[in-house]
């Protein structure tokens, strides 16, 4: 099947990268979010990130607003009518990811596959909710998606090798590369991060150093660009706790949410995007 418009829901984070990739593609993409102010802060955060690419000379004054032009934001579900690929990125909820996919599936195009930006939950239990599964996928992004090359391709006990293919394919056209992983929580990303970064705030917890010392750690032992700290911030603090607990409903006790992590969301400190989190950012 031929993907010429492609639907996203969310405007957040990763919604709104994932859009301006899809843009830069060639593929008419339309963004779909409960509220104006979110679609806002989204179609800013897409602006700015070509601003540095024109700075860079990576393209063009006309080729950055002909990517903005491609991207149309909406609050309207009707927007999202005859996308052939829709690309889910709402906030880590089990039930609200299904109520999306139920309340967008008929306004798709026939045949269209529907993908969901999970970090940690099955994909054949998201797919449960949808009328066609084997047209369900996993399609796991990273942050920030304009730049990080991987996708990671998730698929459940129904996905059909035909829609998995054509995900391959797709990313292969946004200049991604991308894993095929058979579904489980977490899949191959989340779960070895999560295992580590928990590690991390357990040394913390001990007092076995500053969390500015084991970032150093992680940034100057093992080379990664972030320490996991600052990476969670990066990432959202909320979307971490509820990945963490779909993993303890599988894995048990290891991936356990740190009750300083828990205090720290119920404080709406949720990392960047609030403003604080682990560290501060005023
Ligand atoms: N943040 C990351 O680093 C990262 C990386 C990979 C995958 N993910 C996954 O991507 C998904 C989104 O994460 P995020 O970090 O972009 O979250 P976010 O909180 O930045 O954005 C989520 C957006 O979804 C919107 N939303 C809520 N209900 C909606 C609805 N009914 N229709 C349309 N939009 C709605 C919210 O208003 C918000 O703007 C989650 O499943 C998360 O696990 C996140």
């Amino acid at each position: 099947m031929e993907i010429n418009k492609i639907a996203v829901l969310g405007a957040g984070i990763m919604g709104s990268g994932i859009a301006q990739v899809a843009s830069m593609s060639g593929f008419q993409v339309v963004v779909r979010d409960v509220k104006d102010d979110f679609l806002e802060s989204g179609r800013s955060k897409v602006e700015g990130s070509l601003q540095k690419m024109v700075k860079k000379e990576k393209i063009t004054d006309d080729e950055s607003r002909q990517i903005q032009d491609n991207i149309k934001w909406t609050t309207d579900i009707g927007g999202l009518s005859g996308a052939e690929l829709l690309i889910e990125a709402v906030p880590e909820v089990e039930e609200l990811k299904k109520e999306m996919y139920r309340a967008t599936e008929k306004l798709l195009a026939e045949d269209a596959i529907i993908a969901s930006n999970t970090s940690s939950i099955s994909i054949s239990l998201l797919g449960s909710a949808v009328s066609n599964p084997d047209r369900f996928i996993g399609m796991h992004w990273f942050n920030p998606a304009v730049i990080m090359k991987l996708v990671e391709i998730v698929r459940g006990v129904a996905t059909s090798d035909e829609t998995v293919n054509t995900i391959v394919n797709l990313c292969e056209k946004m200049g991604k590369e991308t894993i095929v992983c058979r579904d489980c929580q977490g899949f191959i990303t989340t779960r070895i991060l999560t295992a580590f970064r928990l590690e991390c705030y357990r040394a913390y917890e001990e007092g076995i150093a500053s969390k500015e010392d084991i970032d150093k750690a992680c940034r100057l032992a093992f080379g990664h660009p972030m320490g996991q700290f600052e990476l969670a911030d990066f990432s959202g603090l909320d979307i971490e706790v509820n990945a963490l607990k779909g993993m303890v409903e599988v894995y048990g006790d290891r991936f356990r949410p740190p009750q300083q992590l828990l205090n720290i969301v119920r404080a709406g400190r949720l990392g960047r995007k609030s403003k604080h989190g682990w560290y501060d950012y005023e």
